[in-house]
């Protein structure tokens, strides 16, 4: 429960600071990397030297308190100060070591009772503290309490003494008796302070070095945006002017990439463009030809007087078949434009390719049968797909048809059909005119004809391919063509068996 929150929280934060205009700002974005990157060194190296300072100051004068205290001892044992505290050059001692480390030094014999107290507080009394125990059994210690200031040591009063009993001389035999011990608290004030100066001063160069990197990081993001600001500018400029030049701003590799992706769209929307501007001034082309024939020949009718009716009958005869071919051409308009819209309008059932092919089949034989040509269709298993069925008939059709239109007198056509787990395949074969190899990649375009009088002649429009390959690409499938001038032409269609939705 509290991850899930704790996710949503950081989710929410990062909404937030992106709603922060300014951090959206590449600008800002390289000059707040850059002032961390110079900071989080700078801040760091000042803790690290501030440490490293107070521990090697706090080591130095526990060492020097030691060596001092050490001598002292001896001194202690030499004037038997543990039994007579009345020692004028000791107590000086005492008083100058506890004056010099601004601390306190306690001196207490093997009994645990304190016989000195620089602080005058404490004499006479026993004390029973863990390191002083330790230290009776000849332990030393020292402790560094940072929160209070101080360094606490305790350090055993020794006395040497020669083998076999007490005397001077220690010798090869000599032992060691701890007599008692000094428990010193000494102040690390001092260190605090030369600390205290240290930090100031390095916090003054911390921000003399922050400025230099406020200044650095401003100058590097202004230099480092200054080519995208640039590319800004030049497709502004382009935008407004709808200019062809292609956009190079070659200060550095990035917008060189912006501006070649910028071209590229470019170029891709003028290909578009110009498709486009061809598309309606073929459509108008076309849509008009009927009608400009109609025109010409009712204007001829009327301008004569007693017309024959077999004039009549032959002049609207023509008419009538003008009105056939506009209505040819609106209707595969409105299928392409149909076609041009999203998959939504795909109708899919599941349909009997052979049956379907076999109508078309018998739909087209007439207009083959009147051009002599033989139509043959071979079936090699039965296949039934999930299809739009209107949109696979103009599939079917239209290759059919072009393949009885650009035909030759006793030619033939071949319809096959096969299929494997996944497609199914269609061909349609020919012993036609065939088309020329640099004419198959524009086949499929609106209203191309590899030959226009011809296709006129034979009443073609140029759209049949191209409504075709748009069935077959609405169903996720291929068409492919080989052809052979004079010779003929196979189209093959792979469908998918099973409808794949976008
Ligand atoms: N089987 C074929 N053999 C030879 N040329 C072909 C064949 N199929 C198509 N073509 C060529 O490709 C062009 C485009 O064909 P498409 O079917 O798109 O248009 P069309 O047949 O001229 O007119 P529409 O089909 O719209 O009535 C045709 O004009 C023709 O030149
Ligand atoms: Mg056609």
């Amino acid at each position: 429960m509290c991850g899930l929150n704790g996710v949503w929280a950081i989710t929410l934060l990062k909404d937030k600071l992106r709603k922060i205009i300014f951090l959206r700002s590449l600008k800002t974005r390289i000059f707040l990397i850059l002032l961390l990157v110079g900071l989080i060194p700078c801040v760091s190296m000042r803790y690290a030297i501030l440490q490293n300072y107070e521990r090697r100051a706090v080591n130095i004068r526990t060492s020097d308190i030691t060596a001092q205290l050490r001598i002292l001892a001896n001194h202690l044992i030499t004037y038997h100060y543990l039994q007579d505290t009345a020692s004028e050059v000791i107590n000086a001692e005492l008083s100058q070591l506890s004056g010099l480390y601004d601390g306190r030094v306690m001196i207490i014999n093997s009994d645990l009772r304190i016989v000195k107290d620089t602080y005058g507080i404490s004499e006479n009394k026993t004390i029973i503290s863990e390191e002083v125990v330790r230290c009776i059994k000849g332990e030393s210690d020292s402790k560094y309490d940072r929160d209070n200031g101080y360094i606490e040591m305790t350090i055993p009063i020794i006395e040497t003494l020669a083998a076999g009993g007490s005397g001077a001389g220690g010798g090869a035999g000599a032992r060691e008796a701890v007599r008692g011990v000094m428990l010193v608290s000494a102040s690390t004030d001092s260190i605090m302070a030369t600390m205290d100066t240290l930090s100031r001063q390095a916090l003054i160069i911390e921000v003399i070095v922050m400025l230099a990197i406020l200044v650095c990081s401003v100058l590097a993001a202004k230099v480092l945006i200054h080519p995208f600001e640039k590319i800004t500018e030049a497709l502004d400029q382009a935008q407004e002017g709808y200019t062809d030049d292609p956009i190079s701003v070659t200060d550095c590799i990035e917008t060189e990439h912006i501006g070649d992706a910028f071209n590229r769209v470019l170029g891709r929307m003028k290909v578009l463009d110009d498709s486009r501007q061809e598309f309606v001034s073929n459509v108008s082309h076309e849509l008009k030809t009927p009608i400009t024939s109609m025109k010409v020949l009712a204007d001829s009718l009327l301008a004569q007087n007693d017309v024959p009716v077999e004039v009549y009958q032959d002049f609207m005869a023509d008419i009538t078949a003008e009105i056939e071919r506009e209505d040819k051409i609106i209707n595969d308009l409105l299928s392409l434009v149909k076609m041009d819209r999203t998959a939504a309008d795909m109708n899919v059932a599941e349909v009997d390719i052979n049956v379907l092919v076999e109508l078309i089949m018998r739909r087209l034989r007439p207009i083959a049968q009147k051009r002599d040509v033989e139509l043959v269709y071979e079936s090699l298993r039965p296949v039934t797909a999930a299809v739009d069925e209107v949109k696979i008939t103009l599939v079917i059709s239209n290759l059919v048809e072009n393949a009885i239109k650009y035909n030759k007198e006793h030619g033939w056509v071949k319809v096959t059909l096969d299929a494997d787990h996944q497609f199914f395949t269609l061909t349609v074969a020919d012993s036609g005119i065939g088309i020329p190899e640099d004419a198959v990649d524009q086949i499929y375009e609106r209203f191309y004809r590899v030959d226009k009088s011809r296709s006129r002649e034979i009443g073609g429009t140029g759209l049949g391919l191209s409504i075709a390959r748009n069935a077959i690409m609405m169903h996720r499938g291929s068409i492919r063509v080989e052809s052979r001038i004079d010779e003929g032409t196979t189209f093959t269609v792979k469908i998918p068996l099973s409808y794949i939705p976008a």
